[in-house]
């Protein structure tokens, strides 16, 4: 019976999920600054920016976007480029404000 319990919660749970991924699709709340563009498009491909719209230190990102391609993300060394880039300008716990950075 137990079991039966866990299973029903788990499913509420994925269905939450689902839902708020979808909500923040719409949103783009990452810094503005160049290779934007080029993150939001391949990072969004299998989850939503909450998922990741948040400043990290800049050897984390490499090890963050090391485990997005063991999850299966492509990308060509120039966009691997460009996304490292601009995390870890824009996305790290000092940046000196993005729109700054852009001029
Ligand atoms: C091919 C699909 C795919 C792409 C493209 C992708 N991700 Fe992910 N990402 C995943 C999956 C799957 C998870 C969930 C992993 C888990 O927690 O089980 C995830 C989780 C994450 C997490 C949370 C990790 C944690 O420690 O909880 C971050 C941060 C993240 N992704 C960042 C990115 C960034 C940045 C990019 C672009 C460079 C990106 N993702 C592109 C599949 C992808």
């Amino acid at each position: 019976m137990k079991t039966i319990g866990k299973f029903a919660a788990l499913g509420l749970g994925a269905l939450g999920v689902m839902v708020s991924a979808a909500a923040a699709s719409d949103m783009s709340d990452l810094p503005d600054a160049p290779g934007k563009d080029v993150t939001l498009a391949v990072c969004t491909q299998c989850h939503g920016i909450d998922l990741f719209a948040q400043p990290r230190p800049a050897e984390e990102w490499s090890q963050v976007i090391t485990f997005m391609i063991g999850n299966g993300m492509s990308v060509s060394d120039e966009e691997y480029g460009t996304i490292l880039d601009y995390l870890t300008t824009n996305m790290v716990p000092d940046a000196q404000g993005p729109v700054a950075a852009a001029e």
